[in-house]
Formats: C-alpha cells, sequence, structure tokens
C-alpha cells in the first residue's frame, strides 16, 4: 500500500494538460502516493446537475491531500442554459465547485507563496518573496446573497439600518445583497495561521490587509482581531493597508512587504496582484488547507482558447505539488523540485509562450523532471 492517497481532480480545459504536466515531476521524484482521480468540472454540472458530485466529496474525505486542476464556471443564468435538458427547471443552481469544496472541508487557509524566481523574464522586479494568507471560507464569499430581495430581509433591516433607508424603496428584483460576514474566530484562525508561519519561516513582517474606515463593522473586527493575535509574536513586525492603497504601495516599494494577510476578497485581489508581480497566472499556485484537508492548486482557471493545445505553463501547478510535497512533511523532496524549477527557469532555455518562448507544457515538465 501507498503511504499518501492523493485525490487527482483535473477539472476542465487546461487543468488537464497542467495536472498531467505535475505528474511528470511527481513520477520522477517517486513520491511514494496512490493518485485517485476525482470527477469535478463544467461536464458533471451539465450532464448531473453538480460540477462537484457527491462521489468527489467521499473521495476527498478519504484522502490524504488532493491536486486540483481548474474548472470552468458560468454565471448561474448561463449555466442552467448548458444544463441537460433533463435536468433544466429542477432546481439545480450552479455554485463554484472550489468554493463550495473550501466551505465543506473549512480549507480556511490560502497560503499564495509569490517568490520572483531569479531570470524569469516576466518578474516585475527580481528578489521579491511575498507570502499571502487569504482568509479562505468567509467574508464576500460566504455564499449568503439575495437577489431577488426578499420582502422579509427588506423590511427588517429597514428597521435597523439607517443606511438602506433608500433601498427600502426598490421593488425586491430591482436590487440585489451578497452579505460580508466575518467571524471573529475565522478571523482568528486565519491570523494565527499566518503569523506561526511567519516565526517559523523568520519572516520579518506581516501587513494585515482590509478597508477598516469605510467597511467598519467586517474588517473592523478583522483588523481588531489580528492585531490581537500579533500581540502575541513580538517579534515579527506589524502594520495594515487599506486594499486599495496596497495595490498602490505593491507596486511602487514592493520590498516593504513580506507577508500579507487579508480576509477573503482583499486576498484574491492581492494575491492575484502579488502572482502577476512574479510571472504572472504561469506561476501563481495556491494551497487551501484545513485541520484535515488540503487541495493545492495554479491560482488559475481553465483558459478554454488554451485547452488541448499543450501550450500553458504548468510551473504553477508544479509549484503547488511542492506545496503538497512541504505539507505531506515530505519537505526534501519539496526543496528539490522548488531547485529544479529553479533552474529551469535561470538557464531560459525551455521556455512556454507566456515567458516569451515556444516550449509546449509538456516540455516544460519534462526539463523541470530531469533536474531532479
Ligand atoms: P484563466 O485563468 O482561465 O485564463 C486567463 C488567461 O490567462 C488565459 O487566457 C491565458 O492567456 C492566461 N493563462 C492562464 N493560465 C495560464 C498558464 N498556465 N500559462 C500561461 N497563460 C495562462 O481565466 P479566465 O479566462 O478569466 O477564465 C476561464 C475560466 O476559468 C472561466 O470559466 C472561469 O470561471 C474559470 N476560472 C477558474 C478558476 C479555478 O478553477 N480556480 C480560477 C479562475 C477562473
Ligand atoms: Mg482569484
Amino acid at each position: 500500500m501507498s503511504k499518501y492517497k492523493i485525490a487527482w481532480l483535473p477539472g476542465d480545459g487546461i487543468g488537464v494538460e497542467v495536472m498531467d504536466a505535475a505528474r511528470i515531476v511527481l513520477n520522477r521524484l517517486q513520491l511514494d502516493a496512490e493518485y485517485i482521480p476525482g470527477d469535478i468540472g463544467w461536464e458533471f454540472w451539465c450532464r448531473e446537475g453538480d460540477a462537484f458530485p457527491a462521489r468527489t466529496v467521499d473521495l476527498l474525505n478519504r484522502v490524504d491531500a488532493a491536486m486540483f486542476g481548474a474548472i470552468t464556471s458560468k454565471p448561474v443564468k448561463a449555466a442552467e442554459k448548458e444544463l441537460a435538458p433533463a435536468l433544466q427547471g429542477k432546481g439545480h443552481s450552479y455554485r463554484s465547485p472550489i468554493v463550495r469544496m473550501r466551505q465543506l472541508f473549512d480549507l480556511y487557509v490560502c497560503l499564495r507563496p509569490c517568490k520572483a524566481y531569479p531570470g524569469n523574464p516576466l518578474n516585475f522586479k527580481e528578489g521579491l518573496d511575498l507570502v499571502v494568507f487569504r482568509e479562505n471560507t468567509e467574508d464576500l464569499y460566504a455564499g449568503v446573497e439575495f437577489n431577488p430581495v426578499p420582502p422579509e430581509l427588506a423590511a427588517v433591516l429597514s428597521t435597523l439600518s439607517k443606511p438602506f433607508a433608500p433601498f427600502a424603496k426598490l421593488a425586491g428584483c430591482d436590487y440585489a445583497i451578497s452579505c460580508k460576514v466575518n467571524t471573529r474566530a475565522g478571523s482568528e484562525r486565519i491570523a494565527r495561521a499566518a503569523f506561526e508561519f511567519a516565526r517559523q519561516a523568520k519572516r520579518k513582517k506581516i501587513t494585515i490587509v482590509h478597508k477598516a474606515n469605510v467597511v467598519r463593522a467586517t474588517d473592523g473586527l478583522f483588523l481588531e482581531t489580528a492585531q490581537a493575535v500579533a500581540r502575541e509574536f513580538p517579534e515579527i513586525a506589524v502594520d495594515d493597508a487599506n486594499i486599495d492603497a496596497i495595490c498602490m504601495w505593491l507596486l511602487k516599494n514592493p520590498f516593504n512587504y513580506d507577508v500579507l494577510l487579508a480576509p477573503n476578497l482583499y486576498g484574491d485581489i492581492i494575491s492575484d496582484l502579488s502572482a502577476q508581480m512574479v510571472g504572472g497566472l504561469g506561476f501563481g499556485c495556491s494551497g487551501n488547507t484545513g485541520k484535515k484537508l488540503a487541495v493545492f492548486e495554479p491560482s488559475h482557471g481553465s483558459a478554454p482558447k488554451y485547452a488541448g493545445l499543450n501550450k500553458c505553463n504548468p510551473i504553477a501547478t508544479i509549484l503547488g505539488a511542492k506545496m503538497m510535497l512541504d505539507w505531506l512533511g515530505e519537505t526534501a523532496k519539496g526543496s528539490a523540485l522548488d531547485a529544479a524549477v529553479a533552474a529551469v527557469i535561470k538557464e531560459g532555455k525551455v521556455r512556454t509562450y507566456d515567458m516569451g518562448g515556444s516550449s509546449t507544457t509538456t516540455q516544460m515538465a519534462q526539463a523541470i523532471a530531469d533536474k531532479l
């Protein structure tokens, strides 16, 4: 029997190709693992009315970790049109499988390392090494949404909130409400994860990202909770920044930042910005971790226009595999993989289209495997 059981979820579009590429390097590393394929993505939505079928949920309950490629998502109404005719009008409603997975398995940490590998022609600046800790289960992504707004909700809000008055006059179908829900416990555990990481990795500073001056209730709670956790880690410097301002400051003075800690939506935004500073979507990877399960993925989507062309950069997914190795405790293999990626980038002979080259997805994976 293998030491590890890994759920293998390629999903849609280029998800399939970048995951095949990740397997090339994992196989070369001879990780003692059984890779168990799982169904996820658009075809299962269209055929079964569920992009994240119950059997895949069962699979995730039985594994040590999962690797996930990418899925295609569409807005609710467009999604309903593509459902098999027999399923239409039966109350199926599309929700992103990755968001559901994060909530169902309480994968509350989204960890996104953004390191500029020396010699990557796409680096914004050489030497960048940022890490984003994004809360992964709450905030505007909690899924508490109303469109149309039910009259009972409007009635309660009218009595409780003065600023609601102009909206109270509208018909329910003429506005929508998405609730931003942040808890003290949720804010505390992501803050603790970030500070513990910083302590262990000998990082010097954490910047708490928020908009507490305007979004006072939720972001106020997040900021105050994170600052309280910070007091337990006196050796780590702490500051905070508004989400809008930091988008500017990160570009202006990127070396002023080290670890960024943010609630869900702002974390999503700064991780794309940070990923772009170290090469863009072909380099951005992400670990969604909870107490029992961890799911590793590239940050990019299914890039339908490149699907099947064996053209996209697999490095983001390969770095996701590196994060998985570290999480499993296979840190020697994780470091070897990191060094192999660094060596191929530095050499500059094998480059995918986004890096200005014409190597294929498979050639990139092969080149990395050959350095192992
Ligand atoms: P995308 O990330 O799929 O692609 C945007 C563009 O980025 C591509 O057209 C390509 O030019 C570039 N790109 C992406 N990955 C790359 C790679 N590995 N190497 C080189 N270039 C790469 O985002 P888009 O086009 O907005 O969304 C396509 C679909 O993916 C949508 O259905 C969307 O909902 C879904 N999506 C899924 C995500 C996930 O599964 N976690 C995340 C983001 C989007
Ligand atoms: Mg995103």
